[in-house]
């Protein structure tokens, strides 16, 4: 009887033994805390939300992770990407007395992206923009919700852009008609456009809000922002870095 308790307890063991060894030879990126495995994903683009783009990132990215997280070959080369070589930022803007211009010059500059001026086939004259005679050119268009004066040239290849900034000055509390001709010429699916103006003093309003009707539902509208005409270029990489985005200003 006492043999057979002794070999009872040896092959006890044994299976004890094989038992750690075969749960502990299952890899170093063991899930302990009792739930499913959840692929990483890369933020690329805040949604829209109240919540700043940093307490998004802070509760999206814990320590645990980060320690937990293995790097992903995805094919890209890591290091000496630039935003530009990405090819994957556009600054579109319009500018009737160059405000605007000098701002999305600093932005495209900042983010080494591309940059596209909307400019009209018919120029906007001094006269044309005189506000105070309720007869000119543009105040007429802006009166005319279906106006949409004719933009010379297109961007090459929009396709490639994933983010696009688009700036423009306030008329009459709203984007000049022009933009709307630009947003109506391309399919903005699947990218984040990222709204600024500039104007004598009135905020962005409900300007860029106006634009989300003239795009599909898919695109990712981050809030728009009022940029002082002063503002610097270090005032706009600070601007664009607070954004969240996956590009990096400098
Ligand atoms: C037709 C017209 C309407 C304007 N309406 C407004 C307005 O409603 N609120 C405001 O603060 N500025 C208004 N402005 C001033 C421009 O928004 C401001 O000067 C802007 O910075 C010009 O930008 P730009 O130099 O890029 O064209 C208006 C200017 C024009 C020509």
């Amino acid at each position: 009887m006492k043999k057979f308790e002794k070999m009872m307890s040896t092959v006890c063991m044994a299976g004890l033994l094989f038992c750690f060894t075969a749960c502990g030879s299952s890899g170093g990126n063991q899930n302990t805390g009792g739930q499913p495995e959840t692929p990483k994903a890369t933020i690329s683009a805040p949604e829209e939300t109240d919540k700043s783009p940093d307490s998004e990132a802070v509760e999206q990215t814990t320590d645990q992770d980060a320690e937990i997280m293995e790097p992903v070959d995805t094919g890209e080369e890591i290091g000496e990407e630039t935003n530009k070589e990405a090819g994957k930022v556009l600054v579109a803007y319009f500018s009737a007395t160059g405000t605007t211009k000098a701002l999305a010059e600093y932005a495209a500059d900042a983010l080494g992206a591309d940059l596209y001026e909307i400019v009209p086939e018919e120029p906007y004259t001094d006269e044309d923009l005189n506000y105070s005679d309720r007869n000119t050119r543009a105040t007429v268009e802006q009166n005319d919700k279906n106006a949409r004066p004719a933009i010379t040239s297109s961007v090459e290849n929009m396709e490639q852009y994933e983010i696009v900034f688009l700036g423009y000055p306030i008329w009459w509390g709203e984007a000049p008609r022009i933009v709307d001709t630009f947003m109506e010429s391309y399919e903005f699916g699947g990218k984040t456009i990222v709204p600024f103006c500039t104007s004598g003093s009135s905020g962005i309003g409900s300007s860029a809000t106006n634009l989300h009707g003239l795009c599909t539902d898919d695109v990712t509208w981050l809030d728009g922002v009022r940029l002082g005409s002063s503002s610097s270029r270090e005032d706009i990489a600070e601007w664009i870095n607070s954004l969240g985005l996956d590009v990096e200003a400098e």
